[in-house]
């Protein structure tokens, strides 16, 4: 993006996943995880899924996908999601998906239970896919006290809008402690000159959408993302931005103090935190903390990308905040879940859903 330095060098927040004889992860694997979230506020866990897992997956969210009755996501992009520039959408609690998202999680008790109690609810297992056209979110941080994991189930590359994070940027004790006691405050003038440059990018990117044959612009649709007062935090919506309505970013947010110092660390400023932009294979989990500075991008290629994602609270959490910021299912708001329910879930005998022939050999856990 330009204006906007982003690395897609993500080798640092790595780590090869290795499971022990129970398959989950195995003790030394486990430290270096959670080392990495410690300092970092994520992990990418390499080649945590088999081919067959990751095909597994995909063959879910592609169900649901399919399902013109699914249960759209309200938490963000919803005017991408009106215009099929996205889909993000909750998994339905099925007898499959419940499989899939326990084993996954059986497999990462040991970083779940490090932030989580077992009483501590799931609060939604979803899709994300997004589509040519999409907007790239605003960089921002997530609502607190949430532990997420998004799952690569099939290769994407960075035109595909892999996840930008901007590591070290999560809020612990002390945390603001750095750069001279300022770390929260530079951190935020930081995502407000970055946010400038996403506006000016999915501005330039619509106008271009015009006159597209690839990614033409629906009726309505401009209207919609820059001109309406329909509510979509991660669009360019100037009536929004100018009225202070996106608490994302807003003109608000670019008072007369903030535009001094941004002027005045203009030279310092971009190289105080670091975007990279992940493009993970097929298999590659990615676990982070909610409050971490973080980014969906657009997607600038005609292959949708497609991750599935699940979110656990590290604390209790108020039932509003939890419908603000997260999609649940309706049968999962019908039947809460607790991380304790997830680990001890286990597929009936007999529904055939839940181990296909290609997953035998895996280890059972
Ligand atoms: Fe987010």
């Amino acid at each position: 993006m330009k204006g906007l330095k982003v690395s897609s060098d993500t080798s640092a927040y790595e780590v090869r996943a290795e499971l022990d004889a129970d398959g989950r992860l195995a003790a030394p694997c486990l430290a270096a995880a959670l080392g990495m979230i410690d300092r970092h506020g994520l992990v990418i866990l390499t080649g945590l899924m088999s081919e067959a897992e990751a095909d597994e997956g995909l063959g879910l969210i592609r169900q649901t996908i399919e399902d013109p009755g699914r249960d759209k996501c309200t938490f963000a992009s919803e005017v991408d999601n009106r215009y099929l520039r996205r889909d993000f959408c909750a998994l339905p609690a099925s007898t499959p998906v419940m499989d899939f998202a326990s084993r996954l999680t059986r497999r990462l008790e040991g970083v779940f239970t490090e932030y989580c109690g077992r009483t501590h609810p799931l609060l939604e297992v979803i899709t994300l896919t997004s589509y040519l056209g999409s907007s790239h979110q605003y960089i921002h941080r997530d609502p607190p006290g949430v532990i997420s994991l998004i799952a690569a189930v099939e290769d994407i590359t960075e035109q595909q809008g892999g996840t930008l994070f901007v590591p070290g940027t999560h809020k612990f004790g002390g945390a603001e402690k750095r750069h001279g006691g300022q770390a929260y405050a530079l951190m935020e003038l930081w995502r407000r000159q970055a946010n400038i440059r996403v506006l000016m990018h999915n501005l330039a990117k619509l106008w271009l959408m015009r006159t597209s044959d690839t990614a033409p612009l629906a009726p309505g649709e401009l209207r919609d993302r820059v001109f309406s007062a329909r509510w979509d935090d991660h669009q360019p919506n100037l009536l929004r931005f100018v009225l202070g309505k996106n608490s994302q970013f807003s003109l608000a947010m670019l008072g007369p103090k903030t535009l001094w110092q941004l002027f005045r660390r203009r030279k310092t400023l971009p190289g105080m935190f670091h975007a990279v932009q992940t493009a993970p294979r097929k298999g590659t989990v990615i676990i982070y903390r909610s409050d971490l500075l973080h980014a969906g991008p657009d997607n600038r290629s005609a292959t949708p990308r497609r991750f599935f994602g699940l979110s656990f609270a590290r604390d209790i959490i108020d039932r509003d905040e939890w419908l603000d910021g997260y999609s649940p299912h309706p049968d999962l708001r019908a039947n809460p879940l607790s991380l304790g329910d997830v680990l001890d879930y286990r597929a009936p005998s007999g529904t055939g859903a839940a181990r296909p022939a290609a997953l035998a050999g895996m280890a059972e856990n």
